[in-house]
Formats: C-alpha cells, structure tokens, sequence
C-alpha cells in the first residue's frame, strides 16, 4: 500500500476581468450587494471563441506537470472534474488526452460539481494507494459565463459564478505518514434540485422540448439555486466533514496549518474559519478575484496559496467542498 501526494500544481485564468459595477452595466446589481452577500469584487468571464472549459484545463495542467517534473508520457491516468463540459458528451476527459497529446490512458470525467476536485483528488488518491497507477493528473475547470442568465432574472447566481481551471499531479509516496491522510466523500439527492440546472436531460427536459415550445420564459436551461437553503446546509456540511476528517487521523482544529474551502461565498468560509478559531493565515480564500469557479477553486485556490508560500512541507492542509447535488467532501494531507 503506498500513499500518493501533490506533486505539481498550476492553475489558468481567461484574462478579462468582469467587475461588479460590469455586471450592473447589464442586469439591476450592484457593487455593494455583491460584496456585502459574497465577498466577489471581480471575476473572469472567457471571451466567446478563445477557451474552452478543455483548454484552460490544458493550460493549467501543463503547468501542473512541469512541476511535477514529469514527462506528460509519465501520466498514467486522467481526472477531469467539471460540471460545464465543453461537449454533452464525449467529457473533456479523453480532449485533455488528445490535447495533451498523452498515451491512451484512462480518462475519467467527475460529475460532483463543487466537490467535483475533492472527489477526483479522492479517486486518484484510490488508485495510487492500490498501487495500480504512479502519476494521476486530476483538473478541475469551468466555463460558467456562456450559459448564466445575464438578465435581473438570473442576477441571484450569474454574479456568483466565474470562469477557470486548476489542475494537480497526484504522485507515489513510499513514505506513509505523508500526502493524503484521507478523503471522505458524502451526498444527499434528496436535495438534488436546490442548485441545479436540468435541461438538457432526459429526465425533464430534452433539447428538442427547448427548440419547439420557444418559450422566452424558459429557465430550464440556466442554473437555478435556492441560495438561503444552500447556504444553510453548507455551512453544516462544510464544518462537519472537516471534523470527520480530524477524527479519522487523530487530530483537532488546532493541528490545521491551511484550510482551503472551495471558495462558495466568502462568509461560508468566514463561518467556518470562526467555528475552527482559525487565523486570517490559516485559511486561504480568493472569491474576491475570481467568484465561484465550482470544481476549479480548490485547486486555484490551493495553487496561489503555494505559490505564495503559505504550504510547507509538513504543514497539515485540509481541501473542504460543498455544492450540488448536494454533494460535499474534505481531504487531510501532511504536505
Ligand atoms: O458553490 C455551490 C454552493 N453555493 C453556495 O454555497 C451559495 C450559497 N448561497 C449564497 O451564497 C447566498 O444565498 C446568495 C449570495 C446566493 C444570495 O444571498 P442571500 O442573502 O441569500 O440573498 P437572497 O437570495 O435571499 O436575496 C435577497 C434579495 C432579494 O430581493 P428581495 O426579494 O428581498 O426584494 C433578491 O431579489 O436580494 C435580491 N438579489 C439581488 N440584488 C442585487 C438577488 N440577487 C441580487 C443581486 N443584486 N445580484
């Protein structure tokens, strides 16, 4: 049995930054609204024709393997968490191969939307543990701004939302008492449709459904999310699968050396940075720059907080994600 660790990690952002003050050029918002509920000041939107949800992945997992100081040759097996493919199917999985110009290796596409890293650093985690793969690439992008409602209708998620990618190497480590400790993956269905976006399916409503009825009501096809019930059941969710996962490695709050939350709304993470008596330097958050990327924050996040200095070998970070589906999870690894 081997451990796996975060051998290299790097992350993409499309260069145009949308502002509050953009957003209330084109729907009724505003500035304070914004940052008073969310703590977003900016965040980046690709410009229609230049990124894909594949390319920023590509981007940023290049940079992820470079310093993982690896050849792409040496990757085994590929994760790709996103809940805004480039294709309804085939998932950007197996682009990322063809992109990358890898081997035919396995590829594999997360459907966990914000916990979709939390997840696939948990699958990937699995499969070294196993001993069956040595180099594990594991992305998480998002493309949100073509498909929010930029109208008033659709203000109480599109401001939210924006568009990016990280990506880690996931590595064999001989020595046990390092990388990731442990991973613990939760969901509940029941609360499927509070955040959510169901057409095109086949469950509700197929393409075919949208293009004859032209219904210039329609909403099916943009993300929906009961914002107070999200928010409720995050904040819960977030604090105790941090604590399940101290417990599982015999440690406590005061152990954390780095939390990074996926960054939902800066007050979930200042909830859960007071619940575990936290410091500002224990607990990285970005939001401000770049809203809610779903499956990119954590490894965004997780990325400039390294770049910056702020995780040391030794140092013991936790990744903690909650979103829909609902779905939520955390991984505890000694760096
Ligand atoms: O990453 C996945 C997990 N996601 C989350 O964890 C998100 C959790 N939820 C939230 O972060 C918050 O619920 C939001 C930031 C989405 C919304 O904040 P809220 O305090 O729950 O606001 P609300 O939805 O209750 O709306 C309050 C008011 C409403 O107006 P009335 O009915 O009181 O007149 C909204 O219409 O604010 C209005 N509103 C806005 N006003 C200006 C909604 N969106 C906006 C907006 N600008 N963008």
């Amino acid at each position: 049995m081997y451990n796996s660790r975060i051998s290299g990690l790097g992350f993409y952002v499309p260069e145009n930054v949308v502002t509050n003050d953009d957003l209330s050029q084109v729907m009724d918002t505003n500035d304070e609204w914004i940052q008073e509920r969310t703590g977003i000041q900016e965040r980046r939107h690709v410009i229609k024709g230049t990124d894909t949800t594949t390319s920023m992945g590509v981007k940023a997992a290049k940079v992820a393997i470079e310093r993982a100081g690896i050849d792409k040759d040496e990757i085994d097996f590929i994760v790709f968490a996103t809940l805004s493919p480039d294709y309804y199917f085939p998932g950007p999985g197996v682009l990322v191969q063809r992109d990358l110009g890898i081997k035919t290796v396995g590829a594999l596409d997360v459907r966990n939307q914000c916990s979709g890293f939390i997840y696939g650093v948990s699958v990937a985690d699995q499969y070294i543990k196993s001993g069956m793969y040595k180099n594990i690439l594991v992305i998480g992008s998002e493309l949100h701004s073509h498909g929010l409602d930029m109208t008033t209708r659709g203000r109480g998620v599109s401001v939210i939302f924006g568009d990016g990618a990280g990506a880690a190497v996931l590595t064999r480590e001989e020595d046990a008492s390092k990388g990731i400790l442990s991973s613990h993956l939760h969901s509940e269905g029941q609360h499927a449709e509070e955040l959510s976006l169901i057409a095109p399916g086949m469950g509700k409503r197929w393409v075919t459904d949208i293009i004859e009825e032209q219904d210039p009501e329609d909403t099916s096809y943009f993300p929906y999310m009961n914002g107070q019930f999200v928010f409720k059941n995050a904040v819960v969710r977030f604090s105790e699968v941090i604590i399940e996962g101290l417990k599982v490695n015999g440690l406590s709050a005061e152990d954390i050396d780095m939390l990074i939350p996926h960054q939902a709304n800066l007050r979930i993470s200042q909830f859960v940075q007071k619940k575990f008596g936290l410091s500002n330097d224990q607990v990285y958050n970005n939001i401000m720059n770049y809203g809610n990327t779903t499956a990119a924050s954590i490894p965004i996040a997780l990325t400039e907080a390294w770049e910056a200095g702020k995780v040391n070998e030794g140092d013991l970070v936790v990744l903690a994600a909650f979103g829909s589906g609902f779905t939520w999870g955390s991984v505890i690894i000694k760096w």
